[in-house]
Parts: C-alpha cells; structure tokens; sequence
C-alpha cells in the first residue's frame, strides 16, 4: 500500500485540447498541474538561443543537463528568464519535436518529472505520461480529436494569444507533421498506453471532458 495521492496521467497529440483539460481538472481537485510539453519546449528554446544544430546531441545534453525549469502554474522558467510566452511562438513549436526526440533531453526531463511526481497528487500531461514515465497512475487518459478540429483550435487559440491569423490548411499540415514526429520517434512514442481509456474531445465540451475525468478520480480515491 503506498501513501501516495493519486496520479492523473494525460497522453494525447497536439491540440486535443490537453492544456485547458488538465488545468480545469487540476483546480476542480486540487491537485498540482505539469505541462511536460512545456519542459521540452523551455529546452527547444534554450537550444535555438544557442544557436545549436537541432541533431547536435552531445552539445544539446551539456545544455539540458545544465538548464533549471520551474514551473509556477502558468508560467514557465528556465534559467532565470521567463520564456511563458516564448516557448509557445511558431518557431519554438516547429522545432520543439526534433528537440524532443533526442534520448539525453529525454531522460533528463523524465527524471525530472518523476522527481515532481513522486509524492502523487498531480495531473500530469504530454505524451509519454501513461506509458512511461507514470505508467503506474490510478488514472490514464488518452485525450485526442480529429486533426481538422485540433487545428482549428489551434487557429482559435494563436488568435486569442494575438498570434495573427494562420491560414487552417498550413496549420494542419504543421500538427500532421508534429504527430508524424512524435508518434514514430524511437523513444517513448506518443501512444495509447493499452490501459488507458481514450477520449475523443470532437463532439464534448471541455466541461464534458473534464467531468469525465475528475469522475474518474473521485472512484479511484474512494476504493
Ligand atoms: O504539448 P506541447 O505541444 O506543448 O508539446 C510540445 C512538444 O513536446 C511536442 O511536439 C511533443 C513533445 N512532448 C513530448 O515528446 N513528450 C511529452 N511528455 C510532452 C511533450
């Protein structure tokens, strides 16, 4: 018998809609939020402020095992500067997923989420929650949509974020290409773990997905 909180594990492509679930699902239950997306992105950014080839692994693990992520809610900081909203430009996001691919990013960032996830009681999102790095979570969900609806999203959001409208076919063919990357990668490919229950967000409000989970949750804390 472990001592542990519960753990909420949440796995699903890009746009599915993960970032506002998890956030919802976290203040409804009162459990701490990570974003793993946006460690990789903080590293993907550290990377092109180098000024570093995306491939060069052994100067990119020098960096990673050098660079200080704290995560505080929303806002995101590495090594003193706060890149909240630089990690989140189209630059950063089209070349986050090489960054992510790299085995050194990989196992750092991953020790560093089970270090912040050891005492349980966190809604963890990403891509490799369920099946790697929280593969013992009470709770696993696979939270995914249709790509015209995740880009359409997406054009959503980058408008809210006074990003400028993007053209929905280029941003299409951008998260195509992204899941492409991520779910063919050698290590830790985005999947869904055999355990986990998979949500597709077309057709649900978000209020919809997030009682859905935190339904789930409150059985796992009752038994
Ligand atoms: O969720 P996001 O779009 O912020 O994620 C940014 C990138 O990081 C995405 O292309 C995939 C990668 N990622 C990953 O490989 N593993 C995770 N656990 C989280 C994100």
């Amino acid at each position: 018998m472990s001592d542990c909180l519960p753990i909420i594990a949440i796995d699903g492509p890009a746009g599915a809609g993960k970032s506002t679930v998890t956030k919802l699902v976290a203040a409804r239950l009162g459990l701490l939020f990570l974003d793993t997306g946006a460690m990789y992105r903080a590293i993907a950014w550290l990377v092109l402020e180098a000024n570093l080839a995306l491939d060069d692994e052994l100067k990119i693990a020098g960096l990673v095992s050098q660079a200080k992520i704290l995560l505080t809610g929303a806002q995101v900081v590495v090594n003193g500067v706060d890149v909240t909203e630089a990690i989140r430009t189209p630059e950063v996001t089209s070349k986050v997923s090489a960054i992510a691919a790299l085995g050194v990013v990989r196992a750092e960032l991953v020790k560093q989420q089970q270090a912040i996830g050891a005492m349980g009681g966190i809604v963890a999102e990403g891509r490799d929650m369920c099946t790697h790095v929280f593969p013992d979570a009470q709770v696993k969900i696979f939270l995914t949509a249709s790509a015209a609806e995740r880009a359409r999203r997406r054009q959503q959001d980058m408008r809210e974020r006074g990003q400028g409208e993007v053209d929905l076919a280029e941003l299409e063919q951008s998260i195509a290409k992204r899941d492409l990357i991520d779910s063919t990668r050698e290590i830790s490919p985005l999947k869904k773990a055999d355990d986990a229950v998979e949500i597709i967000s077309d057709n649900l409000t978000i209020d919809e997905v997030v009682d859905r989970i935190v339904k789930m949750y409150q059985q796992v804390s009752i038994q």
